[in-house]
């Protein structure tokens, strides 16, 4: 057994397996010789491993197999363990265990053998083929971990991780959060709508007549079914009045689309947040103060905002809304920047036939409604000169706001 053991010594580790199937291909040749003096003392030796029929005593040819597979089963062990990788490992597999292999070709005795002397003959075989192949498993198993330690032996665990890019807000999606943080708090909530708009949303309920330049196909998207891409989220303020009754307080962000030339100051998609607030007794001055408010909120206290009077179709009277923008080295410039304005009886005149009832009677119910670009707001707050540079996906651009 020291011999075997020494043989084998430069195996790292032997599993238990293992040792117990050296021990008993030694146990084996001890065995043989024992068994011809009838004593048997093994631990090992069970009467189920080895019948002692007396046939397979007395015969010659079992003895000399057991023999032969002793010295196949010492040479494998030997190959395998001296095997440095898989395919050295493979080749092993072949010349014991193959179609021509060693074992193969010992098992050819069981031709010759008497019938009564089969069983023993191929228990003995199976045996050194288990012993073989399990010593191959293990091996296998000890290479695929020796080259996976050899493949994180120069990892050195106590270097700092490698730092990913931060991801960061776009500048407009920033600008968004913020106002709808500053109308949340005057208690404006968030309201949806479609962008595939009806023209009626759009248009007619409030209080666009058919011959309007907005309404002009060289100016608007439309679709065959008669539909449309919303030209501005104010469809949004019928929607929410078409499911709600007054009071009504929401602010509706989302995309606006034109036929518009694209420059500097215009794309065809673009950005704008809506704002409604329907109640009784809404009035101007709770426009302007309200706007006021947002203005020097989102750009500072002492940001100057002035109304200047315009027309839309859906508000009477309308304002546009200008703040004053104080570029350092230049003069002092006023930027126009929303659209604004009281609602127009008529729109909740069309809201009202749309929903039969008169919780929008225009007599009681007053309100004021507000529109402006997140673009252009973006652009005014970081001095962006191109609008087009919100859209480009250009890296050198957005990680100045990272
Ligand atoms: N919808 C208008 C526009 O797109 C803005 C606006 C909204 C004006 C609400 C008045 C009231 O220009």
């Amino acid at each position: 057994m020291a011999g075997i053991l020494a043989m084998t010594g430069h195996f790292c580790v032997m599993s238990y397996r293992l040792f117990v199937i050296r021990l008993r291909s030694l146990h084996a040749t001890q065995e043989h010789k024992s068994a011809r003096t009838n004593k048997i003392h093994s631990p090992f030796s069970t009467g189920a491993q080895r019948p002692l029929h007396t046939s397979y005593l007395l015969l010659s040819t079992p003895n000399m197999l057991q023999s032969d597979l002793n010295t196949i089963q010492a040479d494998a062990l030997i190959a395998i363990a001296a095997a440095t990788d898989e395919r050295t490992l493979d080749n092993a597999r072949v010349e014991f265990l193959g179609k021509s292999g060693r074992l193969t070709q010992a098992s050819s005795v069981m031709r010759d053998l008497p019938k009564e002397e089969k069983p023993a003959a191929g228990q003995m075989l199976n045996e050194t083929r288990q012993a073989i192949t399990s010593a191959l498993d293990d091996k296998k198993i000890a290479l695929i971990a020796e080259a996976d330690a050899l493949a994180v032996a120069d990892l050195d665990l106590t270097l700092p991780g490698r730092t990913l890019p931060a991801g960061a807000i776009h500048p407009l999606t920033a600008m968004q959060d913020r106002v709808t943080k500053i109308f949340r708090q005057l208690g404006f909530a968030l309201a949806t709508g479609p962008e595939v708009e009806t023209e009626w949303h759009c248009f007619d309920a409030l209080n666009t007549p058919a011959d309007h330049p907005a309404r002009n196909e060289s100016d608007t998207f439309y679709f065959d079914s008669g539909k449309l891409l919303r030209t501005h989220t104010s469809s949004v303020q019928v929607r929410t009045m078409e499911g709600n009754k007054p009071p009504v307080r929401i602010i509706a962000p989302g995309s606006a689309y034109r036929r518009d030339e694209i420059d500097a100051t215009h794309l065809s998609v673009f950005n704008q947040i809506e704002g409604l607030y329907v109640a009784e007794n809404v009035t101007l001055p709770d426009l302007k103060g309200t706007l006021e408010f947002f203005f020097k909120a989102l750009y500072g206290e002492s940001t100057e905002v002035r109304f200047r009077p315009h027309f839309f179709p859906f508000t009477e009277p309308s304002f546009e809304i200008d703040v004053k923008l104080e570029a350092t080295g230049k003069e002092a410039k006023w930027i126009e920047i929303a659209g604004c304005g009281m609602v127009d009886p008529a729109v909740f005149d069309a809201v009202g036939n749309e929903r039969g009832d008169d919780a929008y009677d225009s007599t009681k119910i007053t309100g004021f409604a507000f529109g402006m670009g997140l673009e252009r707001l973006t652009m005014i707050e970081y001095g962006i000169s191109d609008i087009r540079h919100l859209i480009e996906n250009d890296q050198r651009f957005l990680t100045q706001f990272a």
